[in-house]
């Protein structure tokens, strides 16, 4: 294929990558987005392969073969609660495939064009390029790794602090700073693989003092960084859309990162340096006390909604985890078959990773106008009957409205309390993700609903009919 035809196939496969992003960033749109993907992808892919200097088809389609079959497989079987785990694995893939490919134009650095002649060599500017990339690369494939093994339960979920750990992070990763130098200066193996090493041990370092519980910014954080390893080795391999899609990768990961600290209200830093949910249980624990604690039982709750004029529901992680929304679903359209004005609020943070609330109610067929973002709602809890809390728990918590010292003071959250009754569905009186206390269950218009999210709702529908 002539190099200005795959100059023109790569930029119009960029353009349907952009096309595919600004689809994706709305549930109406997501499937043209996705369809943009495809076809960016299949384009990218059918180019990459008509350019001269491929060595062997039969190896390239028996590796597409073993990665489809597996891909398909996953796709198949993969639980909506998995998800941040799968992303975390596919991430340190990517990293890896970074590292591989920058290893393979050092070991050859004629067959990529990227030195003086044969045997020459490597120019500084493409070791520059080429070491970034697989620095980030070998920080994102340990990285994700132990993402993947914290969020799977393969790894403690827990911070593993020690003393001097911030130190030596530091001195490491002043000392990959150095290898960097010094293999630009040198060109020696040496430096190459010291580089690979001590990132390798970097990614495993920075993740561990991290929570479980603080997973999903630290996987967006490292899909970021797959995409400037990405758009690294692009530069390495001169390959403008690698350079073009891998910056996308990394902007948009980046960008999905501070969404989510700013919904916590945490700091980027405070992410990073770890310790988060490693005291949780103490405030927990003593949460009951003497204070009354309002119980109900389905049909209590289809009595109340039944008589309600409008209800807005506040669905969380313990949603997905019941995987509840197809009868909540059917409850709801009970209710607005009688009458009811119902509503869904998402937080930016409900569940545990974006978007998690709006695939799961989208893959119950909930109409996209009946689900509404927190600022778009919030008023709205004072002019409505019940509140109904599905699986929900800090992003309902007034403790993030009133109390200082709370952990998630400062965060947004819903002020369900303003509505005339709230429901609240979980199984037992204990913590959510940030492992704090709720006062909400003890509030007089609170009504729990001690159960299985998915059971209860059943409950309540078997409750309308008779
Ligand atoms: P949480 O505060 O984690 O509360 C979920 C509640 O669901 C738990 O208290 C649990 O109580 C209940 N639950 C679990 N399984 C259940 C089941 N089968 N049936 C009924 N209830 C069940 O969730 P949230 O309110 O969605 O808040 C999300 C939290 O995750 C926030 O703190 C947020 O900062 C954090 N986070 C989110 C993200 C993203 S991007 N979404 C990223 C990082 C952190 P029981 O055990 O008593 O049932």
């Amino acid at each position: 294929m002539p190099i200005t035809v795959s100059l023109l196939a790569y930029l119009v496969s960029s353009v349907c990558c952009i096309m595919a992003l600004r689809g994706l960033s709305g549930p109406e749109t997501a499937r043209g987005g996705l369809l943009f993907g495809i076809i960016g992808m299949a384009l990218a892919v059918l180019t990459t392969l008509m350019l001269p200097g491929v060595q062997s088809y039969g190896l390239i389609a028996l590796g597409i073969a073993i990665g489809g079959l597996i891909g398909a497989v996953i796709a198949k079987k993969i639980e909506m609660t998995a998800l941040p785990q799968l992303v975390a694995a596919f991430h340190s893939l990517v990293g890896l495939a970074a590292v591989l490919i920058a290893a393979a134009a050092f070991k050859n650095p004629e067959a990529y064009g990227i030195s003086e002649g044969n045997g020459g060599e490597i120019h500084l500017g493409s070791l520059i390029e080429m070491s970034l990339g697989v620095a980030i690369g070998a920080v994102t494939f340990t990285g994700s790794l132990i993402a993947f093994g914290k969020l799977q339960g393969i790894v403690t979920g827990k911070p593993v602090v020690f003393r001097g750990q911030h130190f030596l992070n530091a001195l490491l990763g002043l000392g990959l700073v150095a290898l960097i130098v010094l293999l630009c200066l040198s060109g020696s193996p040496l430096f190459f693989w010291s580089i690979i090493g001590v990132s390798l041990l970097l990614g495993i370092l920075m993740i561990i003092p991290i929570g479980g519980a603080d997973m999903p910014v630290i996987v967006s954080m490292l899909n970021s960084y797959s995409g400037w390893a990405a758009a690294g080795i692009g530069f390495t391999l001169q390959n403008n859309l690698l350079i073009i899609v891998g910056a996308l990768v990394g902007a948009s990961g980046a960008i999905l990162s501070y969404i989510m600290c700013k919904g916590m209200n945490r700091s980027f830093f405070n992410v990073i340096l770890g310790g988060f949910g490693g005291e949780t249980a103490t405030a927990a624990a003593g949460a009951q006390g003497d204070r009354h604690v309002k119980v109900g039982s389905a049909e209590d709750a289809a009595f109340i909604l039944k008589n309600a004029s409008s209800v807005i529901i506040v669905p969380g992680y313990g949603m997905a985890v019941a995987q509840a929304q197809h009868a909540l679903r059917e409850m709801a359209d009970h209710l607005k078959s009688e009458g009811v004005k119902v509503r869904y609020a998402i937080h930016p943070v409900a569940g545990r990773m974006p978007g998690h609330m709006n695939v799961l109610l989208a893959e119950a067929s909930v109409p996209y106008e009946d689900v509404l973002e927190l600022e778009e709602i919030n008023r709205d809890f004072s002019q409505t009957d019940v509140a109904f809390v599905i699986g929900a728990n800090d992003i309902t918590n007034p403790a993030a409205k009133k109390d200082p010292s709370s952990p998630i003071y400062g965060m947004p959250v819903f002020d369900v309390e303003s509505a005339g009754t709230v429901l609240f569905i979980k199984r037992s009186l204990g913590s959510g993700y940030a492992g704090i206390d709720n006062e909400l269950f003890f509030y007089d218009n609170t009504m729990m609903l001690l159960g299985d999210a998915k059971k209860m709702c059943e409950g309540i529908i078997k409750a309308f009919e008779h």
